[in-house]
Order: C-alpha cells, then structure tokens, then sequence
C-alpha cells in the first residue's frame, strides 16, 4: 500500500527528531534490543493509531524490528509531525497514512486505509479505529487476535463496548498501567500542554489565572505545574472527591460558570462534552484564552461560539478570535483539539518511554495470550507494569530496598498486631 504523507523530503529532519527522542526512551530501547534477538512478533500485521509523534516512531520501529508488518495512521487530524511521518517512511519503510491538518473526511479515509490491511493487533488511541471496525468492517473481524488502547477515553469507549457484549476482541487498556497515567497522564500532559499554550500564544504566565476542568489524572498535572510558573489555578469539578483533593491540595474549586469570570487561560481535561457551554461563555472576561487537552474537540462547545458570535478573525495558525455580539472576545487555540500535540510536540520523551514501552510489551503478550483470552477490556498484565517501572529506575540510576524474607512473612500474615 503506498504510504499518504504531506512530504517525503521532509525525511531528513524527521530523522534527526526521531534519533533524538529516542535518546531519552531507554526502556523502549532496551525492549527493541530483545525484539531484535527474539522477534516476538514475526509476521503479525498491526495497524496502528496513534499521534504521528517522533515517540511514536520509536515504537513503530521497535514494532517492525520485533518482526511485524506495521501500518500507521494519526489519531487526531492536527497532532501528525509531518517530518517524522516522511522518515518513518523513508528511513525505516514504514507505511504511514496522515498529514497534518487533514480534514475529518481524509482522517477517516486514512483510518480506513489501515484498516484495509486486514490487521491482525489494532492499536488504538481514542478507539476510533476498534468503532470503526465494529460499525462498518465486522468481516475483519475474524483475522484479528486482539488489541491495545492507549487513552483514558478510549478505554472508557471500550468498557462502555465490553458492558454492552459488543466488543468482539480482546483488548489491553495501556492506560490502566501505573507506569503510564501516573507518569504520561500527569507530567506528560502538565508539561507539553502549557507547552501547547506557551507556544501558540507567548503569554506570560506568572500572575494569570488559569482555570482547569478536570482534576483527573492530567488535570492534577496541569494544575501542580500551571501553579509553579505562577498561575493562580481555579478547578471545575464534578467529582466530589476529585473536587475536595483539589480544594486540599490548595487550588480554588468552583463551579465553570462562576470562574469564567475569573479565567485569563482555561483549559478542559476531563474526556466529557460540552464543559464549556453557555452558562461559561456568558461570563466570561474579554479576551479570555481557551483550549482542550483533552482526547477528543467535543469538551468546548465550539458550534455554540460559531453561531453567537458576529465575527470571527484567524488571528495566527491555531489562534482564532470569536467577538460576540456584546463586544467581548473569546480566543480558541487548535480548533479545540488537544492543544499540546497541536501546538506543541506532545508528551516528552521520557515519559513516553513508558507508555510505548507498555505498548510494544502488550503486542508481545496478545501474540503469546491472545487465544486464552475473552472479547473484553483487560488491564495491563502487573508483572508488565512491574517490569517497566524497574528498567526505567535502572535507567534513572535509582535504586530501592527489597523486602526481606521476614518483612515479606509479615506482609502476609494476619495474626501479628499490637505488641
Ligand atoms: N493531551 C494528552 O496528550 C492526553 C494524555 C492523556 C490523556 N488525555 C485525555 O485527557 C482526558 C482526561 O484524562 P485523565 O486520565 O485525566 O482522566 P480522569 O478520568 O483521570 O479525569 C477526568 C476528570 O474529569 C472530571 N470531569 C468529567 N466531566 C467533567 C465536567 N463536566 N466538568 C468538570 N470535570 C469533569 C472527572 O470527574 C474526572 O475527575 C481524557 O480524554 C484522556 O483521553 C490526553
């Protein structure tokens, strides 16, 4: 199948970021030195979904070096990197379907065209690709041993799938790995997501207030690093016990409509619809910034701004300025789609080092498991998770104690207590 980029010169730069992401994933790396050795995956056909990132090339390349043939395509139309899509094609011969900025139609005609590989591990993120197979590609069905999604929307798709018995393959939520939504989730999206902002919009930060719906795993993030460059950080909750650990941890906790009077920037991480609605835009200040950094455009009620608003201004690429008809000006980044693969690079390295690592381990274990297992939504095997945590200490050149025999008994026991 020929491979759909913006630009196959663009190779040489791609290259280069790729080898430098890779630089900071050891743990990957040391699963790709095994893959080589053992070729866990020889001959299986994946067909991928992912950010086209160059942390996703590193996992495609492990993927290829264990032996399968791998097929990738972008799971959001404007997170693609359209160097490192050029050398995954041209340096590692990987076929790639995704340019940034496509529209929805091409997306899908680019989702469509991984799953036209008949592939036999889908890897998701967002669930696009196992929704559409399940809506409109059942007779792939049969030639599929089993899948891997990398999101928490996802894997709320895929429960929400397995609940209904409508999943019709086995699926192992990446997400649920410790060693990746406490480490991805949080200092991955708290990181590249100001990172997101900063860049689209080179405000100062020091001195705003940012409001953050979502206290979640990335909403925690956000808010402990959005503090440290000296936001005054204002939560929205819907959670009672994510509101009250928000409270305690020392931010602001109020409801969206009431701290829309406050936002200078606000930004959504909670994987819901419509958290910015009417009742916020109606008080919000003039000039007030919003983004998403949550999985899908559907947490800002962008139709809504479209058609309350007289005018309507590109300011820059991903800058777009609403005035609504009372005057005040709303300022959207990256149409509403997650603002730090849009605007900035996405999740470093480091911690994507885990997520991919978790991935590639995954693929191996559907190869090795897959006829034992059910059509459900299963979490990540814990000598999976156990494993990683422990080469990624070795990486970081941390070291820690071991039980000993004796505390070992004593962790096991019942009958000692109070002596
Ligand atoms: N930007 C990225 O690169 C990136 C990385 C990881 C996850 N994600 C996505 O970010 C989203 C959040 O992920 P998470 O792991 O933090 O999920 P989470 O389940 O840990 O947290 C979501 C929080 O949002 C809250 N919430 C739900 N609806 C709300 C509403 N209307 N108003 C206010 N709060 C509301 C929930 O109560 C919950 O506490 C998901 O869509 C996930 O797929 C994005």
């Amino acid at each position: 199948m020929k491979s759909e980029i913006k630009d196959e010169s663009l190779a040489q730069a791609g290259l280069a970021r790729i080898l430098w992401a890779d630089r900071d994933m050891p743990v990957l790396a040391s699963i790709r030195e095994r893959f080589e050795r053992e070729k866990p995956l020889k001959g299986v056909r994946i067909g991928a979904c992912l950010h086209v990132t160059t942390e996703t090339a590193n996992l495609m390349r492990t993927l290829a070096t264990g032996g399968a043939e791998v097929h990738l395509c972008a799971s959001n139309p404007l997170s693609t990197q359209d160097d490192t899509a050029a050398s995954l094609v041209k340096d590692f011969g990987i076929d790639v379907h995704a340019i940034k900025g496509e529209d929805t139609e091409t997306y899908y005609h680019h989702v469509d065209a991984i799953i036209d590989t008949k592939p036999q591990i889908t890897m998701d993120d967002g669930a696009d690709v196992v929704s559409r197979i399940h809506e409109s590609r059942t007779d792939i069905l049969s030639g599929i041993i089993g899948g891997t999604e990398e999101t928490t929307t996802g894997v709320v798709r895929l429960r929400a799938m397995a609940a209904q018995n409508a999943l019709r393959y086995p699926i192992i939520a990446v997400n649920e790995a410790k060693t990746k939504h406490f480490f991805d989730n949080r200092y991955g999206t708290g990181q590249s997501s100001l990172d997101g902002v900063i860049r689209l919009t080179n405000r100062l930060l020091a001195g705003r207030t940012m409001v953050i719906s979502g206290y979640g795993w990335c909403g925690k993030g956000l808010a402990k690093r959005a503090s440290g460059m000296g936001c005054n950080v204002i939560i929205c909750e819907v959670d009672a016990v994510a509101a009250l650990e928000a409270h305690m941890d020392g931010f602001r906790v109020m409801p969206c409509a009431e701290a829309a009077r406050e936002a200078d920037i606000w930004i959504t991480v909670t994987g819901d619809l419509n958290v910015i609605d009417e009742p916020a835009y109606n008080n919000m200040k003039d000039g007030a910034i919003i983004c998403n950094s949550g999985h899908f455009n559907s947490e800002i009620n962008i139709p809504w701004l479209r058609e309350n608003s007289v005018k309507h201004e590109q300011l820059k690429p991903m800058v777009e300025e609403f005035t609504l008809q009372d005057g005040r000006t709303i300022i959207l980044l990256a149409e509403g789609r997650l603002v730090n693969l849009s605007g900035a690079e996405g999740h470093p390295a480091n911690v994507m080092d885990m997520s991919f690592a978790n991935q590639a381990l995954c693929a191996e274990y559907m190869v090795q498991h897959a006829s034992e297992m059910k059509s459900d939504c299963y979490d990540v095997p814990e000598e999976i998770d156990d494993s990683i945590a422990r080469v990624k200490l070795q990486t970081l050149g941390v070291s820690i104690d071991t039980l000993t025999p004796e505390q070992e008994k004593y962790l096991n026991s019942w009958d000692m207590g109070t002596e």
